[in-house]
C-alpha cells in the first residue's frame, strides 16, 4: 500500500488547476445508461471512484473509451440489470445506477452500497421515492431488487434532501411516463449539473438547484456532450491549504459561486480572498482568527469540507466549536490530529478546537477521503514529518494529489509502505 510523507513547514506559492468534480462526474456518468446512443463526457478526473464507476458501467453492458480526461460511452452488449457486491461495495454511489436501470428495464437488482464508513448512510429515501413510482421493493442477502410492472411519474416528498436519492430519482423520473415532481430536493451544484445533462439528452427537467425540481418524463433520452463542473471540494481543499501554510495561491477552473459559505467562513477567519467566476485567489494571513460553524446541505458549509476546517482551526488564535449536521459519524479525524498535536475535545456532534502554535509531525492513519484531506492539510505545517497511511481513500476523490501540492512548493512524496 502507498503511503505520502510530507516535510511540513513550507509555504505554497503558485497556480493550481482545479480538476472536474468526481460527485458530479459519478452521477453523470451513471445517467449513460439511460440511453444507447453515444455520450461524451469532459473534464472528467483521473481517480480511483471513476475507475469503479467505468468498470461498473462495462459490466453493465456499456462500452468506454477514455482519452486524458474525455470519455466516451457507447453500448457495448445488452444492459444488465443486476449490479453485483464486488463493485457496488467499494463505492456508496454506485446505488444511483437502480434510477436509469429500474426506467429501462422495469427490474434491478443492486448489492446494499459500501463507500466512506462515516455513518449509517441508510438508502430509505431513495426506496420510499421508487415505492411512490410504483415499484416494488425486497431487501434479501445484501441486495435490493426492484421491480416494477408500471412506473407513472409522483409527487416525492423527500424526509431529507439527500444528494443521491434527488439524483436516483431525477434520473428514474427523465423515462417515467408523466411528471414527478421532488419536493425537499437536494440543491447541491452537483444535482444541476446532473440536470444539465439530463436536459442535453432531451430529458425535460426543471428547478435543478432549488428545493423543488419538476421532471416530465420522455419516451427516450438521446446521447449528449457534456463537460463536468469543477470540483469544488478539491478547490475548498487547496484554498485552506493556502491559508494554512500562509502562502499565495492562485486556483484556476474553479467556480467560486459553489463555495460561497467556505469563502464567508474563510474571510471571517482573516484570510485574504480574491474570487473572480472561474479563478480564485487566496492569501493566508499571519494569524487564522477562529470562526465556528455548522455543516448543512448546500448552501451551507459542505460536510465534505468539515476536516479541513478543522485542520484549520486546529492552528487558529482562539477556540472554535465545529458541529458536523449531515453524517452522524464524521469525527475520525480527530484522534488522528490530535496525536499531530491538536487540541481538540468532542461532545456528540460538535467538536471544540483551541487552536495551538505549532502542529508536530506524527504516523498516521486515514480514515475516508476527507479525513485523509485534513491530514495532508495537517502535514503541511506541522514541524518535521508526518507519515500517511492508506492514502487509498484520497486516490478516490483528489486527483494528483502530491503532483498539485509539489508543484506549488509542498515537500510531499509517496512510497510504497
Ligand atoms: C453525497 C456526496 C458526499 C457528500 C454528501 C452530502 C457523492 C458521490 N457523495 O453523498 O460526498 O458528503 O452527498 O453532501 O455525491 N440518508 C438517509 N437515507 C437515505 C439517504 C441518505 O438517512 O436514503 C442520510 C445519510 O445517512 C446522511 C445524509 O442523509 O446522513 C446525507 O446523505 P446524502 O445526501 O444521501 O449523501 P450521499 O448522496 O451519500
Amino acid at each position: 500500500m502507498d503511503i505520502l510523507t510530507i516535510q511540513g513547514g513550507k509555504t505554497l506559492h503558485g497556480e493550481l488547476k482545479i480538476s472536474g468534480s468526481k460527485n458530479a462526474a459519478l452521477p453523470i456518468l451513471i445517467a449513460t445508461l439511460l440511453t444507447d446512443e453515444r455520450c461524451t463526457l469532459r473534464n472528467v478526473p483521473y481517480l480511483d471512484d471513476i475507475e469503479t464507476v467505468i468498470e461498473l458501467l462495462a459490466f453493465l453492458g456499456k462500452k468506454i473509451v477514455r482519452d486524458r480526461d474525455e470519455i466516451v460511452v457507447t453500448a457495448g452488449s445488452a444492459l444488465q440489470a443486476e449490479a453485483p457486491y464486488e463493485l457496488v461495495r467499494k463505492m456508496r454511489a454506485s446505488i444511483v445506477v437502480m434510477g436509469p436501470l429500474v426506467a429501462r428495464l422495469k427490474r434491478v437488482k443492486v448489492s446494499l452500497p459500501g463507500g466512506c464508513a462515516i455513518g449509517g448512510r441508510p438508502i430509505n429515501i431513495h426506496l420510499d421515492g421508487f415505492r411512490r413510482l410504483g415499484a416494488t421493493i425486497e431487501l434479501e442477502q445484501g441486495y435490493v431488487d426492484l421491480k416494477a410492472e408500471q412506473l407513472k411519474g409522483a409527487r416525492l416528498p423527500l424526509e431529507f434532501p439527500s444528494v443521491g436519492a434527488t439524483e436516483n430519482l431525477m434520473m428514474a423520473a427523465s423515462l417515467i411516463p408523466g411528471r414527478t415532481e421532488i419536493v425537499h430536493a437536494a440543491r447541491e451544484p452537483e444535482i444541476e449539473d446532473l440536470s444539465a445533462f439530463l436536459n442535453a439528452m432531451g430529458a425535460r427537467v426543471t428547478g435543478a438547484g432549488s428545493d423543488h425540481i419538476t421532471i416530465d418524463g420522455v419516451e427516450r433520452l438521446h446521447g449528449a456532450i457534456h463537460s463536468v463542473i469543477p470540483d469544488r471540494i478539491e478547490c475548498g481543499t487547496y484554498m485552506i491549504a493556502a491559508a494554512m501554510t500562509k502562502g499565495s495561491l492562485l486556483l484556476q477552473h474553479a467556480s467560486a459561486s459553489h463555495l460561497s459559505a467556505l469563502i464567508e467562513k474563510m474571510e471571517q477567519a482573516g484570510i485574504e480572498i480574491d474570487a473572480k467566476d472561474t479563478t480564485i485567489r487566496v492569501k493566508g494571513p499571519a494569524k487564522i482568527r477562529p470562526v465556528s460553524l455548522e455543516t448543512a446541505v448546500h448552501p451551507g458549509f459542505p460536510t465534505d469540507l468539515q476536516a479541513q476546517w478543522i485542520a484549520l482551526m486546529a492552528i487558529s488564535s482562539g477556540v472554535a466549536q465545529v458541529t458536523e449536521q449531515v453524517f452522524e459519524n464524521r469525527f475520525m479525524h480527530l484522534p488522528e490530529l490530535q496525536r499531530m498535536g491538536a487540541d481538540i475535545q468532542t461532545k456528540g456532534n460538535t467538536a471544540t478546537i483551541r487552536g495551538v502554535e505549532s502542529l508536530s509531525g506524527a504516523e498516521v492513519m486515514v480514515s475516508d477521503l476527507r479525513a485523509g484531506a485534513a491530514l495532508v492539510l495537517a502535514g503541511l505545517v506541522a514541524k518535521g514529518t508526518t507519515v500517511i497511511h492508506r492514502v487509498y481513500h484520497l486516490d478516490r476523490g483528489y486527483e494528483h494529489l502530491e503532483q498539485k501540492l509539489s508543484a506549488v512548493g509542498a515537500n510531499i512524496t509517496r512510497s510504497k509502505e
